[in-house]
């Protein structure tokens, strides 16, 4: 399969060409399909992008009544807990914008893992009348270790090939350690992944998951089926991809906005 590797130039560009596809995925979906469906990830990075979403001009250009929004994983805690990931894209983004609250499918943090796990299964189910879960879009994440979404290194939950959302626990840059994430066959379910990465710190780990041909690193083992995979990041976090990439299973195709 093929994978896009967009780099821009600092993590203002990158909010600014996430938000620009993400206007031209939206129309796209709901031209084909009659609703959009994306799942959002947690972090500090896609901040910058929700908040670029909430205001115009994107704000008008989005058929909110028509976005129904999941989530990549959440961590277990109550919904407005500043460690939930529904409550940052709640303040950034969804409190801003004309989204009915029934387009809303958040994981319900609140409850046990393994309950909200399978909660959230049975919405994802229900969602998508049974087929896989052909999101429009999901927005992952890059951890320094390699994780993505709540797929932490080493993890039970990589093995998973039937459940769509699994709970896990993981101890991350002291985040909340109890989780919910959707699964491999889940994510490569998905029409559109869009890595969002930014920062030198994550210099060398985006290094590592352009060489990692084995597919050790959980961000390198999300590969769409059908789908589109890309990788926007913006120029300190590349600063170390090399020229000539590893080929394997994935070709890399390297562009600069
Ligand atoms: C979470 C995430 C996680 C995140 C990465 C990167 O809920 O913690 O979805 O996978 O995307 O840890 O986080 P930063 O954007 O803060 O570096």
């Amino acid at each position: 399969m093929d994978a896009e590797l967009v780099i821009v130039a600092d993590a203002e560009a990158l909010a600014r060409e996430a938000a620009q596809r993400i206007v031209g995925l939206a129309h796209e979906a709901v031209a084909a399909r009659g609703l959009f469906s994306a799942a959002l990830s947690g972090g500090s990075t896609p901040g910058a992008l929700y908040r670029l979403l909430a205001k115009e001009p994107t704000r008008s250009q989005i058929p909110w009544a028509q976005v129904h929004l999941f989530w990549a994983d959440e961590r277990c805690v109550p919904p407005d807990d500043a460690g939930s990931n529904y409550w940052s894209a709640y303040q950034a983004l969804i409190a801003h914008v004309p989204i009915p609250p029934e387009n809303v499918h958040r994981v319900r943090g609140e409850l046990a893992p393994e309950a909200a796990a399978r909660a959230y299964e049975r919405e994802m189910r229900r969602f998508f009348r049974g087929r896989r879960p052909d999101f429009d879009l999901v927005l992952l994440g890059l951890g320094s270790d390699g994780h993505t979404a709540s797929l932490f290194p080493n993890s039970g939950s990589l093995a998973e090939t039937e459940r769509l959302a699994v709970a896990t626990t993981a101890d991350y840059s002291n985040r909340p350690a109890k989780r919910v994430t959707l699964t491999l066959p889940a994510l490569n379910a998905a029409r559109q992944i869009l890595f969002l990465v930014s920062g030198l710190e994550k210099a060398e780990i985006v290094r590592a998951v352009f060489e990692d041909v084995e597919g050790r690193l959980p961000a390198r083992r999300v590969r769409p089926a059908a789908g589109q995979l890309t990788w926007l990041v913006d120029a300190t976090a590349a600063a170390l991809v090399p020229n000539g990439l590893p080929l394997g299973p994935l070709t890399v195709i390297k562009k600069r906005l």
